[in-house]
């Protein structure tokens, strides 16, 4: 089975070729980095636009890619939300059109169980029960999974994503977006322990993460400092950044990681756990990658992640997703809705937790 992956539910604009469910054609991802770079975060309508402009360019480089032709397609996968309501509609409408006009099935997927196929598209051996960390510029949540169909959510941020955090301190020192891999360069020129940031206390007492009180803390400290922006293009020589903020850089980043790593450790409390799954455009970060990986590792669990492609947002991950929806059966019909608040499926109770 030939299925075609679309994914553009926010500044990237994707598609990919999948064969039944693990070999990757191909995959064709047009950013949108130099649009909003600029703007400090994506502006929705310009990505909405962009999204016109690239579509068909990157299904046909997908094929091309994949030497194959509309007529091998046999299905259509594609990212129904969450994400920008007008970026989806693009992806949808045009996937919609597509399956019409070859005659093939089309189903909608959720861009999170997005992230989370991809990490076993890359490592199929990832063992279950697993925690599963979606950790982006949208979203920071914590699944228990049995396996790569049961899901349930035991935690999401209750205000910033992780990413978001990330993004908003590089835009306020004139670094760009996004700053997450501006960030993730410089931060191993500072000093982590420069600034202390502390580990936010959940008053609730719910397994959930926060960022705006670490975001609104380095605000407060680059103010108190009077700390000014750094000149444009200094980003790409640390020399050229001023040390103080290297060190607020890295203090941020190691803050960050630290409640990922502290959240996911909790969540292993009281819970079998066959190996810990990262994925999402934060995953790509070197310091959580490497630590997430020495600390479980110690404690005998697995970690998993993607690749760097397929890490930050594409449509590998939409047509691995794709594959298992339509692999149970599922069809989609005319009249799918793109969906910016989309609720994660299936939030089924799991057989290991009826265990529990
Ligand atoms: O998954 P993604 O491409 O899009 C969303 O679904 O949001 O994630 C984008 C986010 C941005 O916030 C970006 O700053 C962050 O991922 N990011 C990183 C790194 N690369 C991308 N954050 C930390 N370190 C990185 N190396
Ligand atoms: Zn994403």
């Amino acid at each position: 089975m030939i299925t075609l992956g679309l994914e553009s539910s926010c500044d990237d604009t994707a598609a990919a070729i999948l064969e039944n469910s693990d070999q990757l054609l191909s995959s064709v991802v047009a950013s949108q980095f130099s649009t909003h770079h600029d703007f400090g975060g994506v502006v929705p309508e310009l990505a909405s636009r962009e999204h016109i402009n690239n579509i068909c360019y990157v299904v046909a480089q997908a094929l091309a890619r994949a030497e194959l032709t509309f007529q091998s397609l046999d299905a259509i996968a594609v990212t129904q939300g969450p994400g920008l309501v007008g970026a989806l509609l693009v992806g949808l409408t045009y996937a919609k059109g597509l399956a019409f006009s070859l005659g093939i099935p089309f189903v909608g997927v959720n861009h999170l169980q997005g992230h989370i196929a991809s990490v076993l598209l890359e490592n199929p051996a990832a063992e279950f029960p697993a925690l599963s960390l979606v950790v982006s510029g949208g979203h920071t949540s914590l699944y228990y999974m049995t396996s790569a169909t049961e899901t349930r959510q035991l935690a999401r941020t209750l205000d910033d994503a992780a990413g978001e955090a990330l993004d908003k301190l590089a835009k306020l020192l004139g670094m760009g977006y996004p700053g997450g891999p501006v960030i993730d360069r410089l931060a191993e020129y500072g000093n982590a322990k420069a600034v202390s940031f502390s580990l936010p206390k959940i008053s609730s007492g719910e397994l959930a993460f926060s960022f705006s009180g670490i975001k609104s803390a380095a605000v407060r400290y680059v103010l108190q400092q009077g700390i000014v922006p750094v000149k444009k293009g200094a980003t790409d020589d640390p020399e050229r950044v001023p040390p103080q903020v290297l060190d607020l850089l890295a203090s941020y980043q190691k803050s960050i990681v630290d409640q990922l790593i502290h959240r996911l450790d909790q969540g292993l409390s009281g819970r079998l756990v066959r190996s810990i799954q990262l994925s999402g455009g934060v995953s790509c970060n070197s310091e959580l990658r490497q630590r997430a990986r020495e600390h479980f590792e110690r404690k005998g669990i697995q970690v998993y992640y993607p690749s760097l492609e397929l890490t930050t947002d594409n449509a590998a991950m939409i047509a691995a997703a794709g594959v298992l929806r339509l692999r149970s059966g599922h069809r989609d019909d005319w009249d799918l809705q793109a969906d910016p608040n989309l609720a994660l499926y299936p939030v089924l109770p799991t057989s290991a937790e009826k265990k529990e």
